[in-house]
Parts: C-alpha cells; sequence; structure tokens
C-alpha cells in the first residue's frame, strides 16, 4: 500500500492486519460455508478459504467529509474471470454502506452496461465521446442506475475506435484520467472495469486508477500471464503514474467442495501471501442470473452467499484502504 488517500477519518480506521478473528456477520455453527469459510463455535480462530485466520472486516461507517474518489481498476488480461461481475457487485456492496460510487465501462464489450440493465446500444452518449476530445459534459454521459448512490459511465462499441483514435494521440495515456478529473470529488470509489487486454484502454485505466484489483478464476492456468500484468502495473507506476498500488487480488469462482479449487486456491496464496483478498467469491448459478435481470447480486438475490461475498469484500477493500502502508505497520 502506498498514499494513504483514504476518505475515512483517521480515528474510525480498522486497524488491519491486527484484527481479532470472528466476524459477527458469519453464521456461528462451526459448519463449512458456501465461501469456504470454517466456522467455529463462538466465532473466534476462523480459518478463512484462503487458508489463513480470518480477520473481522466492521462495517465500515458513515464518512465523516467527502473528499476526492478513491479510484480502482478491475484488471486482467485474462478473459472471463469476473472482471465486469465483480466490478458490478463490488461498486453496488460499496454504495450499500454509504460510498457514493460511480462504475466506468472501459470495455467496448459494454457488458457492465448490459449486466446493470442499460442497452449501451441505444445510447446516445458514451465514455466514447469523452475519450475523443467531443465537446462532451460528462455528467451527460453518466446514468444512475437502480441502486442508490451507484452510477454508471456506459460504453459501447465505439470505444474501440476511440483506442485507435487515441494511438496518435499526445498524452494518449492520460485521456480517461482527465476525462474523469471534473466528477472525482463528487464520489467516493470509482471503479473501472478493463477489457480483458493489456492495450491502450487498460494502461488509461491503469494511469488513471490509484489501485488495481486482479480477478483471478479459481482454475487451471489461473496465474498465467499475472507475471506480465503485474510487470505492466510496474511500468505504469514507474513511467505514467507513481500512486499505482495493488490493491489486492480477488479469487473469483471459488468451489470448496472441490480438491481442485482449494489447490488452485492454496498455490494462489502460496504465491503472493500478502496481495489475496482474505474474502473469496464463490461460483453460483446466480450470477449468470444477475446478468440476465440486470442488477446486482445484491439486490437480485440479497441473502444469498454471493451478494454475502461482494459485501464482504467491500468492508475488507475499505479496512485494506483505510490501513496504514504494510512498511509502517
Ligand atoms: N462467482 C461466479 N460464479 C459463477 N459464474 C460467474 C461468477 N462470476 C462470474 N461468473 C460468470 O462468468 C462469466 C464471466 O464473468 P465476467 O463477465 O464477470 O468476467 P470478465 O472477466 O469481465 O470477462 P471479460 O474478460 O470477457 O470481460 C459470466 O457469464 C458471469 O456471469
Ligand atoms: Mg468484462
Amino acid at each position: 500500500m502506498t498514499a494513504d488517500t483514504s476518505p475515512m477519518p483517521a480515528q474510525v480506521r480498522p486497524p488491519y492486519g491486527r484484527m481479532t478473528v470472528g466476524d459477527p456477520a458469519l453464521p456461528d455453527d462451526g459448519r463449512l460455508d458456501g465461501a469456504g469459510v470454517v466456522h467455529s463455535p463462538g466465532g473466534a480462530g476462523e480459518i478463512g478459504p484462503t487458508g489463513r485466520p480470518l480477520p473481522a472486516f466492521p462495517v465500515p461507517p458513515p464518512l465523516a467529509t467527502q473528499g476526492v474518489a478513491w479510484m480502482v481498476a478491475m484488471c486482467n488480461q485474462k478473459g472471463g474471470v469476473g472482471k465486469t461481475t465483480s466490478t458490478i457487485n463490488l461498486g453496488a456492496a460499496l454504495a450499500e454502506y454509504g460510498r457514493r460510487t460511480l462504475l466506468v465501462d472501459f470495455d467496448p464489450q459494454g457488458a457492465l452496461s448490459v449486466g446493470l440493465g442499460i442497452n449501451p446500444m441505444v445510447l446516445e452518449r458514451t465514455v466514447h465521446d469523452l475519450l475523443i476530445g467531443a465537446e462532451t459534459d460528462i455528467g451527460e454521459v453518466i446514468v444512475p442506475t437502480q441502486v442508490e448512490g451507484l452510477d454508471l459511465l456506459p460504453s459501447n462499441i465505439d470505444l474501440s475506435a476511440a483506442e485507435m483514435l487515441l494511438v496518435t494521440e499526445v498524452g494518449r495515456e492520460h485521456t480517461l484520467a482527465r476525462a474523469l478529473a471534473s466528477v472525482r470529488s463528487d464520489y467516493d470509489v470509482i471503479l473501472i472495469d478493463c477489457q480483458p487486454s493489456l492495450g491502450l484502454l487498460t494502461v488509461n485505466a491503469l494511469t488513471a486508477a490509484d489501485a488495481v484489483i486482479v480477478p483471478l478464476e479459481c482454475e487451471y492456468f489461473a496465474l498465467r500471464g499475472v507475471a506480465l500484468l503485474l510487470d505492466t502495473i510496474d511500468k505504469v507506476r514507474d513511467r505514467l503514474n507513481s500512486r499505482l498500488e495493488l490493491a489486492g487480488i480477488l479469487a473469483t469462482m471459488y468451489d470448496a467442495r472441490t480438491l481442485h479449487a482449494r489447490e488452485v486456491l492454496a498455490r494462489v496464496v502460496e504465491r503472493f501471501p500478502d496481495e489475496v483478498f482474505h474474502t473469496v467469491i464463490n461460483r453460483t448459478v446466480r450470477f449468470p442470473e444477475t446478468t440476465v435481470a440486470g442488477e446486482p447480486i445484491t439486490t437480485y438475490a440479497p441473502t444469498s452467499v454471493g451478494a454475502d461475498g461482494y459485501r464482504r469484500l467491500a468492508r475488507e477493500l475499505m479496512a485494506r484502504h483505510a490501513a496504514p502502508p504494510v512498511a509502517s505497520r
């Protein structure tokens, strides 16, 4: 973790990494829940699905002051690992916790927009207009979602044309950062859903962002390409954006019942012991269902394990973000 830009006041920051185990929001009957958490009677000494003691991630208090949005890119050049699903549902969970959240669809596939019930093909204005320098007010492009406190900057296939036009621009890597600058004070968190590539759009997202979340599917080859991704993050940090930090690696589509998924997760944790989130998102058919429904799981199936997973991730992310950098602990 680098510079602390937390909107949370210092006196209420949870001491991440030194917290006592046991989360009152979890069942307390000594069983393995759908997210692979081993629950011990009494709630103490829980071992999480990553094999580490599970800290408590308290519900964050309301923000005392409103500052500048913390911007996080959801990034992995591997396709179908849960970037869009995590952007929608983490965003919805953050909004539930009172964080004004903007989701940026930065993939010409427009899956984030579709997943929030918006048909991007009929929109007059999208993120494309902001990038190509047209006289567009970002306020006219942002659309509210059904979730209070959650807005969307939609995108569609036009974005791929913008990528080609950008190639010849001066300062092309900073285009998204410039486009978002005027709304950063309107939000507490901005999540950018990247496309599955390490091309110019993704580099723009990394240049705009304060942090990156890397979703990884708990499947064979989960780690394939991660070294290249981390190398790209390092290069962007060195050359374009010194603020950029790795917020964490998120294991997705985890099925605690299969030995295979448990082995994959163990390997990921072995390779990245400090970076992997304690929260793991389990595999459930409820997520594809939410895409069809066009809404987050937190409203589609509010009491499901999937909704609980993303709420837990939101709490962990806020606790991590609020904690002092590892080096100064
Ligand atoms: N935890 C989960 N359990 C089951 N299915 C999931 C889960 N997370 C995502 N999915 C499904 O997996 C597919 C890929 O997910 P998603 O679109 O979020 O990945 P992505 O990384 O954004 O893909 P792309 O690289 O194409 O943008 C979708 O059909 C989604 O509904
Ligand atoms: Mg996607």
